[in-house]
């Protein structure tokens, strides 16, 4: 059985105010078998959030049907970290553990703390945290329940690259590590193809399934960029559809300037 299967037929945000009732999601069909890691990728506004919210059971007013074992645990790391300030990074975790057996939860928290490389940052209050740090801790609180299935929505956006890289590095590791069953959204290519085996491709609103592709890469090659640079650009260079999605219209098609002879 798949760990987490979804249809929806439609999805409306209904008008509010002036602004007309808008379609979001037509047709969008997917499922993750386990231990699969499967990512979203469309244009910004897409559609992105709205899908993984009802994937969360969050969001139930759509048109279509969520399959999702009950009894698996689930994690969901938003796209902004959503700590709570005011609370310490310790106390941020063990927010989620409300029913673990209490005489582990601080070694637990502490291993995780150290795989996420905040080790010692139990008592600094969230407010304290740069955004690398923050996002390390959302991904700590969302390790530390041991998810079966794990959603993550652009874990990295807003960080500058190389803090982007390692962070990427990091959940490649624990993903691997714990075998988690992951579904995850993003609009960097290369991003998903070095975290993901399956890449859903969704069009601009109201989104739709464009195309389904594997990545064809091993364990080391997801670590070298040059390989994931390769992957992305075969990628492009064999599909239009896709390069069109997902290039400036400049990099997509040759620009009629390009073809003006000078003189
Ligand atoms: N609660 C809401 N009410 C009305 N419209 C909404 C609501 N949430 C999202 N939308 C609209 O639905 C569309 C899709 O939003 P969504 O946040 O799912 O896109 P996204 O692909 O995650 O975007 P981004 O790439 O910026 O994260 C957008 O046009 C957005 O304005
Ligand atoms: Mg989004």
């Amino acid at each position: 059985m798949a760990a987490l299967s979804l249809e929806v037929r439609a999805k409306s945000f209904p008008a509010v105010g002036t602004a007309p009732e808008k379609r979001v999601l037509e047709n969008v069909r997917l499922s993750v078998e386990p231990g699969e890691r499967l990512a979203i990728i469309g244009p910004s506004g897409c559609g992105k959030t709205t899908l993984l919210n009802i994937a969360a059971g969050l969001d139930r007013d759509f048109e279509g049907r969520l399959v999702r074992d009950r009894s698996a645990r689930l994690a969901y790391v938003f796209q902004e970290p959503r700590l709570l300030p005011w609370r310490t990074v310790a106390d941020n975790l063990r927010f989620v553990l409300f029913d673990d057996d209490p005489t582990e939860v601080d070694a637990r928290i502490t291993a995780v703390l150290a795989e996420v490389g905040l080790e010692g940052t139990q008592a600094v209050f969230a407010s304290r945290l740069s955004l690398g740090m923050a996002r390390r801790a959302a991904l700590a609180r969302a390790f530390v329940v041991r998810p079966d299935l794990l959603l993550l929505d652009e874990p990295f956006v807003s960080l500058d690259e190389p803090t982007a890289q390692h962070l990427r590095l990091l959940l490649l590791e624990l993903l691997e590590r714990h075998r988690t069953t992951v579904l995850f959204v993003t609009h960097a290519l290369h991003e998903a193809i070095m975290l993901a085996d399956r890449l859903l491709f969704l069009t601009a609103s109201p989104a739709r399934v464009l195309a389904v592709r594997e990545v064809p890469l091993g364990a080391a090659e997801r670590r070298d960029p040059l390989a994931v640079e390769a992957c992305r650009n075969r990628l492009l260079a064999e599909e239009a559809e896709l390069a069109r999605l997902l290039l400036p219209a400049s990099a997509a098609a040759p620009s009629p300037l390009a073809e003006v002879a000078p003189g």
